[in-house]
């Protein structure tokens, strides 16, 4: 299928070079380099995009500077800041099917998934964000300052915004990325310099288009595609930049926050993730085995909390595992444009490896693969859904994030080792539990270590629900209002009366 199925503003956005995006002009990269962006369901090439470097991430950093400090943002109450915010919401749904196409042409993913999931969901954070703006409050304080008896204060917090924040996301969700770390850095009046994934530049720059038309002034947010260990590494390290937030491998988190050491700049971090998925006997079990494929399958099994283990209770064990490989076996892989695709191509031909890679070390170690453990087709990056039985707790494909739609099962009997075994992981960012006994659920919940646990549920997002990780998973939330507290400074101001 090619890129002529898709509508004129995204068929001429892909066909004209994209250019950064700094102090709301379209501009060349200083270095004059572009590079590719593919389309991961045939490994052709898509657009061309201008490759920012130490040098255009400067630029970028002086406009969101000047922005900051004498720009009109600064200046514009709460109010006209929220109401941007919601025309962004807006635009976003009226160009709902652009982004759809431009999200499953440079990831993969459905454009089914896209329509309903991705764009609606950055419009709703926006939209969510813009609410927040005019309710940024600080506290009234009452002290008792031992050593000045009989003296009167006036305290009080204002929360303020850090000021020049950068934003690094990844690829498997490209727009909505881009929605989580621009929402709340806006409501509370920073500006941002944003560099999205190499494999998927350009929503982003979509975006920033559309932002501009919805009244965003010059500079408040600039988008710099270009590669990690230069635009990336520039960004994390600029003196310049008062905050960096990072989404992707805990690897290049650990980067991430080393460069930041130089200005001691504020992090927050949210990186990969090995979810525990626990199914228990008395759950529904149609419901359960739809919950535990989706939980893995969803996005290609290209999402952080993707819940890549699962844990059933030995009773039901095997009827449930073989539900489970039944879906495997009935969803569509194809290229997402297809209204049929269910499930689209790896983002690239290096996850494919990488998740092959951890196919070839299960079969090594002698882990059992039920269905799917290869490659599908010659062209573009498709892998089989895929699900691995008879593990040992030290395999790697056990251990390691894979990153794709692979899947390791495993039978539990002892109800009090339970949360042990989910906890047996460097990572903590989510938790599926299935089952009717309330009880039982919410007492889980409570011991398991991780930033979301969802009971009879997953992959459920929502701007109010805060996400983030304990442990190797992160540092910080998003989404909720606890995402105000990663944008915004508190100043105590004390005063005697
Ligand atoms: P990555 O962590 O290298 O890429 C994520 C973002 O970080 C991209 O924008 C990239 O350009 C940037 N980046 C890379 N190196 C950097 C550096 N030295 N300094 C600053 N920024 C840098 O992830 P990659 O290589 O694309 O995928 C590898 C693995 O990471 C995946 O297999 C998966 O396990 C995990 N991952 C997790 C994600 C999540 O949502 N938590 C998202 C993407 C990947
Ligand atoms: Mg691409």
């Amino acid at each position: 299928m090619s890129t002529t199925t898709v509508g004129k503003r995204v068929h001429d956005f892909i066909n004209t070079p994209r250019q950064l995006f700094i102090d709301g002009a379209l501009v060349d990269a200083r270095s004059g380099k572009t590079f590719e962006t593919l389309n991961p369901a045939t490994g052709e090439t898509l657009a061309t995009v201008a490759e920012g470097d130490a040098a255009d991430i400067d630029l970028a950093v002086q406009a969101a500077r000047r922005a900051f400090d004498h720009g009109p943002w600064g200046h514009m109450t709460a109010s006209e800041r929220g109401r941007i915010m919601w025309r962004i919401g807006d635009l976003i749904m009226e160009h709902l099917e652009d982004f759809a196409e431009l999200e499953t042409l440079d990831n993969g993913k459905p454009l089914n998934v896209a329509r309903a999931a991705d764009v609606p969901l950055a419009a709703e954070l926006f939209r969510y964000m813009a609410g927040w703006a005019t309710k940024i409050e600080g506290n009234t304080i009452s002290l008792s300052v031992p050593y000045a008896p009989g003296a009167q204060f006036h305290a009080y917090t204002l929360r303020e915004p850090i000021g020049v924040v950068g934003q690094i996301i990844p690829w498997n969700f490209p727009l909505l990325m881009a929605a989580w770390k621009l929402g709340p850095a806006l409501a509370t009046g920073n500006t941002v310099v944003l560099k999205p994934a190499e494999q998927t530049p350009l929503a982003a720059l979509y975006l920033a288009e559309i932002m501009a038309e919805a009244g965003l002034p010059d500079g408040v947010v600039n988008v710099v595609p270009g590669f990690g260990e230069t635009a990336g590494d520039a960004l994390a390290a600029h003196v310049g930049v008062d905050k960096i937030a990072f989404t992707g491998s805990t690897e290049v988190g650990r980067l991430v926050a080393n460069a930041a050491t130089g200005n001691l700049k504020k992090v927050s971090l949210e990186l990969g993730g090995k979810s525990p998925n626990i199914v228990f006997s008395d759950a529904d079990r149609q419901t359960a085995i739809a919950g535990a494929a989706g939980a893995i399958f969803f996005n290609q099994g290209e999402c952080c909390v993707a819940g890549s283990r699962l844990y059933v209770q030995a009773d039901s064990f095997e009827e449930v595992v073989a539900g489970v490989v039944d879906v495997a076996k009935s969803i569509k892989v194809g290229n997402g444009l297809d209204p049929d695709t269910q499930m689209g191509p790896l983002i690239s031909e290096e996850q494919l490896a990488r998740v092959s890679a951890y196919l070839g070390s299960g079969r090594e170690q002698g882990a059992d693969i039920l269905v799917g453990g290869r490659r599908q087709g010659k062209l573009g990056y498709f892998f089989e859904p895929t699900v691995i039985a008879n593990t040992r707790p030290d395999m790697r494909v056990v251990n390691e994030e894979i990153f794709g739609p692979v899947v390791v099962a495993a039978p539990f009997d002892d109800i009090d080792q339970l949360a042990a075994m989910a906890n047996n992981t460097p990572y903590g960012l989510g938790a599926g539990i299935w089952t009717h006994d309330i009880s039982k659920a919410h007492l889980l919940a409570k011991k398991i270590r991780a930033g979301t646990v969802y009971i009879n549920c997953y992959n459920i997002f929502d701007a109010a629900l805060p996400f983030g990780g304990y442990k190797q998973s992160g540092w910080g939330r998003e989404m909720g209002h606890e995402a105000l507290e990663a944008y915004t400074e508190v100043k105590a101001v004390c005063a005697q009366l």
